[in-house]
């Protein structure tokens, strides 16, 4: 029999190959279908990066035309659907709306093949393209403002903040938010993915693995941590605060939200990207604010944590809420934002766990009382 072997979450375990993403911790570098973040961020769309990603090859340009057009032509919301996010209650978070409605979803389309390896989900788009409608929509309802039904002649980020806002969003604007979706498009073997992965490898089908995903995804240990660094900007307040603010939240052994990594032992390349983001969107908006608190925070917690021996360095989440509070995003829509970008890694996953699938069924140690002596109900 083979040697047992156990680790705690799996950590350190390979479950299965993937030639979907690589990350490259060391150097700092990220890899979707082999290409660099970099160049993906520098030359494609949402659009463009989900093709790669579902179908394993960068789009010619007649592809990607027609794959545009398939994408744009999903994302209107059926009438059950807009009524369901209209009536979520607002007390409650968006990710369990989320986690509903793509389970609804499933009963509006009338072509995926239920219960089959050969699903149909990759020709009919139809989660990747109206998860970002339906967040758009329950931000205008969270606001009591209308449906805004989307456009097909703007990108998918462009379309959501058009959706979101009820208005035309700048240029600069729609770019930054469709390279924000890119950026978070695909990250390996996160748990939402392995959840994704576990949950198609029944030949479940792809409504309940992404619905499971994104309650994986919920969990504070994995989305929202963006959200927790700008309750973080906003308790220091300003840039003359970051000194001492650092000093009493590293000798309370708090930990600078938005920094570290399991594992990018460098600054994460997205993060990299993101700050220019948010460079460019405060000049954009005659705001430095966040920029500058920031930049501050990152030289001074880095400073201070080196001096302990420690490299830690921003990652994704570190500049993100930033970026999304100056496109007029609420909080409470960051994690969601997380997931309607995600689905186009999820649902890559899912082929890929489809097109060799073994059940995933690993094993517990047991460390459980063993033959105890049933005790009759009457004598307990
Ligand atoms: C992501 C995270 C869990 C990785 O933790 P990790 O795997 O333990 O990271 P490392 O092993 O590189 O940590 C090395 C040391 O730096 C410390 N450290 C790591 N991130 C830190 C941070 N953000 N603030 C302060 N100290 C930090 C660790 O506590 C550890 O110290 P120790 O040796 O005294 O225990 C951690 O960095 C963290 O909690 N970051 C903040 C939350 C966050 O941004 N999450 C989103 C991740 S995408």
């Amino acid at each position: 029999m083979a040697a047992e072997t156990y680790a705690k979450g799996l950590e350190g375990i390979i479950a299965a190959d993937s030639s979907i993403c690589k990350i490259d911790g060391v150097n700092g570098n990220l890899y979707y279908r082999g290409y660099s973040i970099f160049d993906l961020a520098a030359e494609c769309s949402f659009e463009e990066v989900t093709y790669l990603l579902l179908y394993d090859e960068l789009p010619a340009p007649t592809q990607l035309a027609g794959f545009s057009k398939k994408m744009r032509g999903s994302r209107t919301l059926a009438e059950p659907i807009i009524q369901m996010v209209r009536f979520f209650p607002t007390a409650a978070h968006p990710m369990e709306l989320l986690q509903s409605v793509i389970s609804y979803l499933s009963g509006y389309v009338t072509h995926h093949i239920e219960h089959s390896a050969t699903c149909n989900c990759r020709n009919t788009l139809h989660q990747v393209a109206q998860l970002a409608s339906v967040v758009a929509a329950h931000g205008r309802f969270r606001d009591g403002k209308e449906y805004v039904p989307p456009d097909p002649d703007l990108s998918h980020g462009a379309n959501f903040l058009y959706m979101l806002r009820g208005s035309m969003p700048d240029p600069l604007e729609s770019e930054i938010m469709d390279k924000c979706l890119l950026l978070h498009a695909e990250h390996g073997f996160n748990a939402s993915t392995f959840t994704a992965r576990v949950v198609a490898s029944t030949l479940s089908t792809c409504y309940s693995s992404i619905s499971s995903a994104i309650g994986s995804l919920y969990g504070s240990l994995h989305g929202g941590a963006n959200e927790r660094v700008m309750s973080m900007v906003q308790e220091i307040g300003g840039i003359d605060n970051v000194k001492t603010w650092v000093d009493k939240a590293l000798s309370e052994k708090r930990k600078i939200m938005g920094m570290g990594h399991r594992v990018y032992k460098v600054k994460d390349p997205r993060a990299v990207i993101m700050e220019r983001y948010l460079e460019q969107l405060s000049e954009f908006k005659n705001d430095y604010t966040y920029f500058e608190i920031l930049k501050e925070l990152e030289k001074t917690a880095g400073e201070r944590l080196s001096g302990s021996g420690k490299t830690v360095y921003p990652n994704v989440d570190y500049f993100s809420g930033a970026v999304y509070l100056l496109l007029g995003i609420p909080p409470i829509l960051f994690t969601p934002i997380f997931a309607l970008a995600r689905v186009a890694g999820w649902l890559a996953h899912i082929l890929e766990q489809r097109s060799d699938n073994r059940i995933y069924r690993p094993r517990c140690q047991y460390i459980g009382p063993d033959a105890l002596e049933f005790v009759p109900q009457e004598k307990r």
